[in-house]
């Protein structure tokens, strides 16, 4: 009996353009959801723009423009890339439609009726010249913890405390620049903690992957926190029904999204939304997520399920993030590629199989190297597999009338079915999302296929008048080989596959490989896939940094009228008393249970330290060690959540991911005195 199943994908913020670490999650659920539809499955993919928040409103409103006007836009250009990268969602919505409002209402309401909801007053930071509260992410202060400045309301990229953002020191507005003030506001929260038990459960049920069941064990040890779900006008979202003025926040109605992105597709298939949404549902639910949002999709989204009466999800697939040469995807390295970018000079294809060829089922990151990608691609689909059928079909057409032998060969039925019978392996790893060990397993036979026919030498045959036969059966073997294999490859290369029914005059399924294809008229061959030139990479990458170039001088230019003032000054005295040293940092490890710091093990000659530095969303641990950096080596040391650090790294940069440890040349000595 067929399965049904519904998938999802993480929601894309309606403010910016897509780009190829999007495209991981994107790729890896369509990949999924073909292959689903393969086996015969019922496989719906529900997916939307995420178009609510804060920044969404204040983008708007810089670009002169409504947030709807916004939204419209980006929605389109979503669409463009969701089209030209080939994924297949059944419906693409977004969360703020109808569907949306009726259903974060309904949820809400129950939620309410069952008491899960709480009002209580607290405090918080408001604009007073933007008239509005702020949101943790547009205040920056003073870290209450270890009085670095410059962080944000939530948490400190140095020594990651988390904290609220009242308790900033020396608060200042990002919206206005100016000094927040304090006031009272009462909020909606949804009772996370009375699900814990609930919770614990579902940890243990299998829905998820041992890493991520782990991190959600240390978040239920840590005690659950009821989540604020409000937000004070002016916000661009939807109204809470019988609170005006407040609004839910956006990651209240995003997910809720995915059933009403359900709900609209089934007005069109006149089917019953109900049915998959309610609790003893036999339908699959599947969610595709990246692991930054682990915690709105594994604590927050099942206990609203569970508290209005909805069904929990089956499973929650989680992966890690894109990194490009072992570093986060970043605008200032320019490495943040679009899609746009990206299909003016390369087909989806080549990308959907590099990252089929590196995905598995785990959370860990994946690394895009350019040089492997133009290597893999290369050698895989245009060296493997679209060469199969580029050496059997000229001789076809022009020898045989463009018609396969008449039959099998006898002496090749065994290898036939071996071909066929990989299936059962292949397709098991499909399912797991192991698809770098599908991609291996098809790559097998796709050498065993070229190894056949190097044996056979069609080539040399068909100069034998008596030996044409036997060259009608090679190439029929052959195409019989490349047709098993692109039905393979068929959910990661569906417009390969497309050609390849074209070419092979059928249609591909799994079922139909059980005969081979003989007595039987095919096209043409027409060129299928080029080799991908390092040249095309290069003009992807100059545009990106041209673009990036472009938002650099615009962050230069606001970060200079946002100023930052000189501080005090000092003597030169003062300055000598700061002692910075070359170091040469020997190991980096992340640390666990936080987000943003790295653990450096800094050799400066006379002694080893150990120093707590937040650069994670900018450096991976690994392409850290052997590097050489300057420290402040006098530095007291610092107790923090995850042991002492002694000393301090120097780098430049706004934060984040846009932060750059000072690296001196190689001839620099650890230990040598910076002057
Ligand atoms: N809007 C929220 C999701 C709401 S779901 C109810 C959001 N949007 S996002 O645009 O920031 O990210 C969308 C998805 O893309 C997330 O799953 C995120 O993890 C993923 N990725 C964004 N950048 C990525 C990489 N560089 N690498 C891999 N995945 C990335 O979060
Ligand atoms: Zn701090």
């Amino acid at each position: 009996m067929s399965r049904r199943i519904l998938v999802t994908s993480a929601l894309p913020y309606a403010n910016g353009a897509l780009h190829i670490g999007h495209m991981l999650e994107y790729i890896q659920t369509d990949i999924w959801v073909r292959y689903q539809r393969l086996m015969g499955n019922d496989c719906q993919w529900v997916w939307a723009d995420d178009a609510h928040g804060t920044p969404i409103m204040l983008k708007a409103e810089a670009e002169g423009v409504t947030p709807e006007e916004l939204i419209a836009r980006v929605k389109t250009e979503h669409e463009r890339d969701i089209a030209g990268f080939l994924l297949s969602p059944d419906n693409f919505h977004t969360t703020h439609s109808d569907e949306n409002r009726e259903m974060a209402t309904l949820i809400y309401k129950r939620l309410e009726e069952a008491g899960h909801i709480i009002k209580r007053t607290i405090k918080q930071l408001y604009d007073s010249e933007k008239q509005m509260f702020l949101p943790d992410r547009y205040v920056k202060g003073i870290c209450p913890n270890c009085g670095t400045a410059d962080q944000y309301g939530d948490n400190c990229e140095n020594c990651s405390a988390t904290y609220d953002a009242t308790a900033l020191k020396e608060p200042i507005s990002q919206v206005s620049g100016t000094t927040p003030e304090l006031r009272d506001s009462e909020q909606y929260f949804f009772a996370l903690s009375t699900f814990g038990d609930m919770l614990k459960e579902w940890t243990d049920s299998g829905s998820l992957q041992p890493e991520v069941a782990n991190k959600l064990k240390e978040w239920l040890e840590s005690g659950l926190q009821d989540w604020d779900i409000s937000r004070n006008a002016p916000y661009f979202g939807f109204e809470i029904p019988d609170a005006p003025g407040k609004y839910f926040y956006v990651w209240l109605d995003a997910p809720i999204a995915y059933i009403a992105s359900h709900k609209h597709l089934c007005q069109r298939t006149g089917e019953d939304w109900e049915v998959s949404w309610k609790p003893d549902s036999d339908v699959e639910v599947y969610h595709f997520i990246g692991k930054d949002i682990i915690n709105f999709h594994c604590l927050f989204w099942p206990a609203m399920l569970e508290g209005a009466n909805f069904r929990k999800p089956t499973g929650v697939f989680a992966h890690g993030f894109l990194t490009i040469d072992n570093l986060k995807m970043s605008k200032s390295r320019g490495t943040s590629i679009t899609i746009e970018t990206w299909l003016k000079h390369l087909k989806p294809e080549y990308l959907r199989y590099y990252y089929a060829s590196k995905l598995s089922g785990s959370v860990v990151d994946l690394n895009m190297n350019f040089d492997d990608f133009i290597t893999r691609v290369n050698a895989d689909l245009v060296g493997k597999v679209v060469n199969i059928a580029s050496r059997c079909a000229g001789f076809i057409s022009k020898k045989f009338d463009g018609k396969l032998a008449a039959e099998y060969p006898e002496h090749l039925q065994n290898d036939y079915t071996q071909f066929t019978s990989a299936q059962q392996m292949i397709m098991q790893y499909y399912e797991q999302r192991e698809y770098g060990k599908a991609m291996r397993e098809i790559m097998l036979l796709a050498e065993h296929a070229n190894t056949y026919i190097n044996d056979a030498e069609p080539w040399v045959k068909i100069k034998d008048e008596n030996a044409l036969t036997e060259v009608q059966q090679i190439c029929t073997v052959g195409l019989n080989y490349f047709r098993i294999i692109v039905t393979y490859l068929s959910p990661v290369l569906p417009e390969l596959a497309r050609q390849t029914e074209e070419f092979l005059n059928t249609s591909l399924s799994l079922a139909s490989l059980e005969t081979p294809l003989c007595d039987h008229p095919i096209n043409k061959f027409k060129p299928m896939m080029t080799r991908v030139e390092s040249s095309q990479i290069e003009k992807i990458l100059e545009e990106t940094k041209g673009s990036s170039e472009q938002t650099n001088a615009q962050a230069i230019a606001n970060a200079n009228s946002s100023v930052e003032a000189i501080k005090p000054e000092i003597e030169i005295d003062d300055f000598n008393k700061v002692d910075l040293r070359v170091a040469i940092i020997t190991d980096a490890q992340k640390v666990d249970g936080a987000d943003k710091l790295v653990q450096l093990t800094l050799d400066i000659g006379i002694e080893t330290r150990t120093v707590f530095a937040g650069i994670k969303a900018a450096y991976t641990p690994e392409s850290l060690i052997g590097r050489r950096t300057v420290m402040v080596a006098n530095l007291k040391p610092r107790k923090m959540r995850f042991g002492v650090s002694s000393g301090m790294v120097l780098a430049a940069g706004p934060g984040g991911s846009d932060i750059f440890i000072l690296t001196p040349d190689d001839g620099a000595e650890p230990g040598m005195r910076v002057k």
